[in-house]
C-alpha cells in the first residue's frame, strides 16, 4: 500500500493521534508516517479507539515478533465506532482457520466474509493458517477477499505459525490434513495428522480465548479433534467438535430422495460415531414431515443396507466421480455446523455433531469424541439430547463404530499424554474417502 493511498484513507488531527497510528501500522506493516498538513473536521479513522488515540503513545519501531501481519487494505480502513453507532454491530469476533490455502476453505472463507454465517451485523477479522509451501497461495486468497469489499470483513491476517495466528481466536476451524498418501498405514496417518493437531492444540491454549469453540474438519477428525483438546487443557473439551454435519447433511439428503420429499422435511438425523464407514446415520430417530422414517419409507432392508452404506461411503464415491475430496459441500456443513451452534435449534430438533463423550447418557465410552445429537440455545454453546432412543440395531453398529474409535485413541496415546502408543486398529477401517 502506497503512502499517498494511505493519506487519501487516513486524516490525521495532531501528532499524538499520528504517533498512535503510526504505531499500529508499523507494527503490522513496516509502514512510517510523517504528518500531514492539518485538514478541517479531521479524525482518525482507522481501528484505534478513542482511549488509545488520547493516550500517550510512544512510538515502538521494532517489529514485535509475535503478531501475524495483517494483510494489506485490513491493516487500516475502517472506522469501527461510526460502524458501531450507525449499524449496531456487535463487537468484531477473531476467526481462525488452518489449511487456509486449501478448497475447502476457499468456499469457507467467502461465506463467513458475506455475513452469512455469524449475520448481517458481526464484524470478523479472519486469521489465515498455511504452510510455508502454500504461503504465495494464502497471499492470494487474502487478494481475493481484498477484492470482494466484504463490508463485514475487518481484519485479515495471515501466517504460517499457529501460535501467532491463534492469537485471540474466538473460533478455530482446523481444516488443514495431510490426505492418506500411496502406501500410508491408516496408523501412519494417525500419527502424522495427530502431530499437527496436538501442536495446534497447544497453540490454542497458550493463545486463544479461553472460550474458543474449535471445529476439526482435517481428517481423521473425531481423534484428532480428541488429540487437539488433550493439548489444550485450559480450554474446556466441550468446546471441542468433530464435523459430522456434512454426514448429516448426506443421511437427510438420501432419506428425503427415497420418500421423494424435498430435504426440508427431513427432521431428527443423528449420525454416531466416527467420521469414518463405521458411522451410524440413524433413520430410527429420524423424522420425515414429524413421522418416524421407518413409518414412511417401510423398506428397511434399504434402511439398514442400502442407506446406510451410501452415507458412510458418500465421501469415497465423490472421490471417484470428481477426482477430489469433497469441498463445496464440506464447507457449505461447517456453515450448518456454526449456524446452528450460534442459532437455537428448532424445537424438537437436533443437529449431530463430534463431541467429547464426559457423561453422555447413552453408555458410550467416556474421553472419546463422539457424533452425538446435540441442541443449542444459539449461545455457541450445545447440550446432548437425552432421550434417543437405541434399539439392538443401532447398539450393535454404534459397538462397532465405538470400537474403532477406542482403537484410534489407543494408537495416538502418545500424543494425548497417555503414554505408549498401541496401534490394534480393527481391520483397516477407512475415512469415506479413502475406499
Ligand atoms: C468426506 O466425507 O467427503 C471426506 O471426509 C472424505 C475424505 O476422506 O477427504
Amino acid at each position: 500500500m502506497a503512502l499517498a493511498d494511505l493519506h487519501t484513507k487516513i486524516d490525521l488531527q495532531n501528532s499524538s493521534q499520528l504517533s498512535s497510528l503510526s504505531t499500529r501500522l508499523s507494527y503490522n506493516r513496516r509502514i512510517s508516517l510523517r504528518p500531514l498538513p492539518q485538514p478541517h473536521n479531521s479524525r482518525i479513522c482507522c481501528s484505534v479507539t478513542s482511549k488509545e488515540v488520547q493516550a500517550p503513545v510512544t512510538v515502538n519501531t521494532e517489529e514485535p515478533k509475535k503478531k501475524p501481519d495483517c494483510y494489506g487494505i485490513f491493516c487500516l480502513t475502517y472506522d469501527l465506532m461510526a460502524g458501531e453507532e450507525t449499524k449496531s454491530w456487535k463487537k468484531l469476533i477473531n476467526i481462525a482457520i488452518s489449511g487456509a490455502a486449501g478448497m475447502i476453505s476457499n468456499h469457507l472463507l467467502f461465506k463467513l466474509a458475506s455475513g452469512e454465517v455469524f449475520g448481517p451485523d458481526q464484524p470478523i477479522a479472519l486469521k489465515l493458517l498455511g504452510s510455508e509451501r502454500s504461503f504465495e497461495a494464502l497471499e492470494g486468497v487474502a487478494m481475493e477477499l481484498e477484492d470482494s469489499l466484504f463490508p463485514l470483513l475487518r481484519e485479515v491476517s495471515i501466517g504460517i505459525d499457529a501460535y501467532e495466528v491463534f492469537q485471540d481466536a474466538d473460533w478455530a476451524l482446523l481444516i488443514g490434513a495431510k490426505p492418506r498418501g500411496p502406501g500410508m498405514e491408516r496408523a501412519d496417518l494417525l500419527d502424522i495428522n495427530g502431530q499437527i493437531f496436538a501442536e495446534q492444540g497447544k497453540a490454542l491454549n497458550a493463545v486463544a480465548s479461553r472460550n474458543v469453540k474449535v471445529i476439526v474438519v482435517g481428517n481423521p477428525c473425531n481423534t484428532n479433534a480428541l488429540i487437539c483438546l488433550k493439548n489444550a487443557p485450559d480450554i474446556p473439551a466441550k468446546n471441542f467438535h468433530a464435523l459430522t454435519r456434512l454426514d448429516e447433511n448426506r443421511a437427510k439428503c438420501q432419506l428425503a430422495l427415497k420418500a421423494g420429499v424435498f430435504y426440508d422435511k427431513v427432521s431428527n438425523v443423528t449420525i454416531w460415531g466416527n467420521h469414518s464407514t463405521t458411522q451410524v446415520p440413524d433413520f430410527l430417530n429420524a423424522k420425515i414431515n414429524g413421522i418416524p422414517v421407518k413409518e414412511v419409507i417401510k423398506d428397511t432392508k434399504w434402511l439398514e443396507e442400502e442407506f446406510t452404506e451410501m452415507v458412510q461411503k458418500r465421501g469415497g464415491v465423490l472421490i471417484k466421480k470428481w477426482g477430489r475430496s469433497s469441498a463445496a459441500s464440506t464447507a457449505v456443513s461447517v456453515v450448518d455446523a456454526i449456524r446452528s451452534l450460534v442459532t437455537p435449534t428448532p424445537e424438537g430438533d437436533w443437529i449431530s455433531s463430534g463431541v467429547y463423550t464426559a457423561g453422555n447418557p447413552y453408555g458410550i465410552a467416556e474421553d472419546i469424541v463422539f457424533s452425538m445429537p446435540c441442541r443449542s440455545k444459539g449461545d455457541g454453546d450445545y447440550e446432548l439430547v437425552k432421550d434417543v432412543i437405541i434399539d439392538d440395531y443401532l447398539r450393535s453398529r454404534i459397538k462397532m463404530t465405538e470400537a474403532e474409535l477406542l482403537a484410534e485413541k489407543r494408537c495416538v496415546a502418545h500424543l494425548t499424554g497417555e503414554g505408549i502408543a498401541v496401534c490394534d486398529l480393527p481391520g483397516d477401517t477407512m475415512l469415506p474417502g479413502e475406499m
